[in-house]
């Protein structure tokens, strides 16, 4: 028997690039790879990277200087860099990063058989090439991440909607999304391995469209298709934009028990003139309609959203927009962060970068401490309530405590009992942290 080769794939960025890496593992796996987690026993290391912000890409730069060293105690490691940041910089990173072997952007993995042959044979190999089409649809992902009870299924590529600030556009481009069918049969097979939570990816889930004989399919009956499955697999999903977030969809997620009453929907600011200038297609207006929308539609709904402090000309007044929005809201929980001007985007090219870093510090503080306040509310309220949680594993600091998610997607920390991963289990809020909630099993 052949001796496999051991591929290490460290993963930088969101969960897409999550999903992405759990199908280039699989790619590899038809090449005589298998993966490893112990890096020192690779033969093959791939950063699958991110650009979204500056210090996402320095991070990255770090890693590589680490690599380096390794590199030359293990002369034969191929060291290879994947994803957003290897479809930003292309050749230019050969040149300015000496030991790396390979660069493969989002839509190249296919070719990665091919491309690892040519670093065999002693050259440098490269594939950055986007497609309109590709969706590694056929492709079935190892599954990596997770506990084996939660699952990601990525359901379109890509992004389109070129908001000022942001590279995805240029790095993942064109939006495209995957075959409806395939995306059921991967959902059905995970419930039957023993998987209890799917949640469906794209740039923009909202704008998945697929048209076969003529007969279109969009994604609130795509999300009700895969929650037809089985009542006992919950469905998640991300990223929605605003701009289409309907009733439609929202009607589906309040009729179908098992779609998971959380929507993830990213603000960025509260001011609706920086919302022009970032390119939203939204205003503050718009967008507090559509919370109403949720609030009407699906009573119990977690919002979540994403927050950018210091854009380009933001005052004190369009802060205080942003500070003013996250009450109103009522977040439970914020991703949230400092504006990093990113070469070549619209907003490099129009605006400067004028908030000072010490002034957009202090919003950003601001903005972190509000939102600490607003989770630590959301999660009081929960106090003395009931919830069906998914176990998703064993606690960090106890064998004798499970964790896992309400529908909500709060972190709940309960007594283990006999219960285990994969299992649903009824349990009673009786205290929390701005992060974490902790129960006891209902009676
Ligand atoms: N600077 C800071 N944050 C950014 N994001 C995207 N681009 C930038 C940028 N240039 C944030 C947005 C987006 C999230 C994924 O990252 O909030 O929703
Ligand atoms: Fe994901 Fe965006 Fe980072 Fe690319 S740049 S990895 S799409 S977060």
């Amino acid at each position: 028997m052949e001796i496999k080769k051991k591929a290490y794939i460290e993963t930088y960025g969101c969960q897409m690039n999550i999903s992405d890496s759990e199908i280039v593992a699989s790619i590899l796996e038809t090449q005589n790879y298998e993966s490893t987690t112990d890096i020192k026993a690779a033969d093959l290391i791939l950063l699958n990277t991110c650009s979204i912000r500056d210090n996402a890409e320095q991070r990255v730069r770090n890693r590589l200087n680490e690599l380096h060293a390794l590199k030359r105690k293990h002369p034969g490691l191929v060291i290879g860099l994947l994803g957003c940041m290897a479809e930003r910089l292309k050749d230019k990173l050969l040149e300015e990063e000496r030991h790396i072997d390979l660069i493969v952007g989002p839509d190249g993995y296919r070719q990665l058989p091919q491309l690892l042959e040519q670093v065999e044979s002693g050259q440098k190999a490269i594939n950055v090439l986007l497609s309109a089409d590709e969706t590694y649809a056929d492709i079935n992902p190892v599954r990596t991440s997770g506990s084996g009870v939660t699952a990601f299924i990525s359901i379109m590529r890509g992004c389109e909607n070129f908001c000022a600030y942001c590279v995805v556009p240029y790095t993942r481009g064109k939006e495209r999304s995957r075959n409806p069918q395939t995306i059921v049969k991967e959902a059905r097979e995970l419930f039957e391995q023993g998987f209890r939570e799917v949640t469906l990816l794209g740039q923009n889930v909202n704008s998945y469209h697929w048209e076969e004989n003529g007969i279109p399919i969009e994604f609130p009956a795509l999300l009700e298709d895969v929650a037809s499955i089985d009542p006992l697999l919950r469905v998640r999903f991300a990223t929605s934009h605003p701009k289409d977030i309907s009733d439609d969809l929202l009607e589906v997620i309040a009729t179908n028990k098992n779609i998971c009453k959380s929507i993830h929907l990213p603000i960025q600011s509260g001011s609706t003139r920086v919302l022009q200038m970032m390119k939203r297609s939204y205003t503050r207006e718009w967008y507090m309609d559509r919370i109403a929308a949720i609030r009407r539609i699906i009573p119990g709904c977690a919002v979540t959203t994403d927050i950018i402090a210091g854009f380009c000309s933001e005052t004190e007044e369009d802060h205080q927009d942003t500070i003013s929005a996250m009450r109103e809201v009522g977040y439970d929980y914020a991703y949230m962060f400092k504006y990093s001007e990113r070469p070549n985007t619209a907003a490099a090219k129009k605006y400067p970068d004028d908030v000072e870093e010490e002034v957009k510090s202090r919003r950003l503080d601001e903005i972190i401490s509000l939102q600490q306040e607003l989770s630590l509310k959301s999660n009081k309220s929960e106090i003395g309530k009931e919830f069906e949680v998914l176990a998703e594993g064993v606690s960090k600091r106890s064998d004798q405590q499970l964790f896992g998610r309400t529908s909500q997607n709060k972190v709940v920390v309960f007594p283990r009992d006999s219960y285990n991963p994969g299992d649903y289990v009824t349990v009673k809020i009786i205290s929390c942290t701005a992060a974490t909630l902790r129960g006891e099993l209902a009676e």
